[in-house]
């Protein structure tokens, strides 16, 4: 394993600002599909599912450059609790880049629709159909996403915090210009 530098190296960071403009396209794509049946807003279906799964599949190179490459400390003098809080804000959206997508391709698969992500590029199934498991992972579908718009709100505030009025450089490590 690599030492832990001053920013966060160069692919982190192009996946994180690539990741966080597709996945708040993603929040702003759901919302506008479940608000209008309009044959009109089908394309907001069609990109829904695509982006999502490139979301599933950055997801994992995300985690292997993350894996081979730890993120620089956070301040020594920064207080436990939010240390900690970082934490597990971090794991929380790295457990959700993988289960939105997860649960969104099972819930189509649970209700028998195919996941095509182009004209002609069908995905497998990956949950048996079955009326019920669809019904509840369409919950679920929503309930999550919900939960991404808290902790992603809470993680933009905290970087404005760092950032604005700490000013300890933990947003510069993700903007490349180091801790301090
Ligand atoms: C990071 C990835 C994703 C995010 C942030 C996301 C977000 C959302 C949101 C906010 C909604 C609206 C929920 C509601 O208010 O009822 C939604 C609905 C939906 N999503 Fe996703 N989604 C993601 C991935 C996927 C994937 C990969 C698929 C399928 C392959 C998918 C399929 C759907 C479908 C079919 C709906 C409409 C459900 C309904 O009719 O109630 N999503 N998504
Ligand atoms: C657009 C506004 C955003 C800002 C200003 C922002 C800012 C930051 C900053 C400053 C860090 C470094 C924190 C540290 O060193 O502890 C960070 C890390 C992180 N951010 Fe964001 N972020 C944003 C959006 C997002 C979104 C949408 C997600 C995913 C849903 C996300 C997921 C993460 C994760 C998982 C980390 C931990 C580092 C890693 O392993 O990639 N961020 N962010």
């Amino acid at each position: 394993m690599n030492r832990p530098s001053e920013s966060f190296v160069l692919p982190a960071r192009i996946l994180h600002w690539l990741m966080a403009a597709m996945i708040v396209t993603m929040l702003f794509v759901g919302v506008g599909m479940v608000a209008s049946v309009s044959e009109r807003h089908d394309w907001l279906v069609r990109l829904h599912k695509p982006l999502g799964v490139a979301i599933l599949l950055l997801a994992v190179v995300r985690l292997a450059v993350r894996m081979r490459h730890p993120p620089p400390p956070l301040p020594a003098e920064l207080p436990e609790m939010q240390k900690l809080a970082a934490h597990i804000s971090h794991w929380l959206l790295y457990a959700l880049m993988f289960a939105l997508p997860l649960v969104g391709w099972a819930m189509l698969s649970a209700g028998g629709y195919p996941v095509m992500l182009s004209r002609s590029m069908r995905l497998p199934a990956i949950f048996p159909a079955d009326a019920v498991a669809f019904a509840v992972l369409r919950h679920l579908h929503a309930w999550l996403a919900g939960v991404l718009l808290v902790v992603f709100v809470g993680h933009v505030g905290a970087a404005l915090y760092h950032g604005l009025v700490r000013r300890d450089g933990v947003l510069g490590s993700m903007l490349g210009r180091g801790r301090r």
